[in-house]
């Protein structure tokens, strides 16, 4: 996301975003959003030292890796326990 797009967008308030003119909103804390904005995603100033980023998509990719893995490990640890209870072992 460019400094133009952010710009273009507090301006013209795409859909329901409110518009934020220079009467409202002085050029200064516009520039200081998008400096924020720029900082904040940049990875060479803010790298990512977390471990697995899945794509960084947030809750929905680790929802769904939880789900899948620590669940599916879960249920099949269940499987393999009930598999050598002695009531499984006589059938
Ligand atoms: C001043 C701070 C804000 C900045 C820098 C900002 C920036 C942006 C940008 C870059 C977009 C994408 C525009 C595009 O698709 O080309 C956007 C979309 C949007 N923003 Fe904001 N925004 C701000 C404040 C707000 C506020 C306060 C609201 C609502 C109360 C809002 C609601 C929306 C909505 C509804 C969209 C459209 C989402 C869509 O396309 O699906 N924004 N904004």
């Amino acid at each position: 996301m460019s400094a133009k797009h952010i710009y273009e967008a507090m301006l013209t308030g795409p859909q329901n975003m409110p518009t934020f003119p220079d009467s409202t909103m002085p050029l200064q804390q516009k520039q200081d959003i998008i400096a924020y904005v720029e900082h904040t995603t940049n990875q060479a100033k803010n790298p990512n030292y977390g471990g697995l980023t899945l794509g960084s998509l947030g809750p929905v990719t680790e929802g769904l890796f939880g789900w899948i893995f620590a669940l599916g490990a879960l249920i099949g640890i269940a499987i393999w326990i009930a598999a050598r209870t002695p009531k499984a072992k006589k059938s």
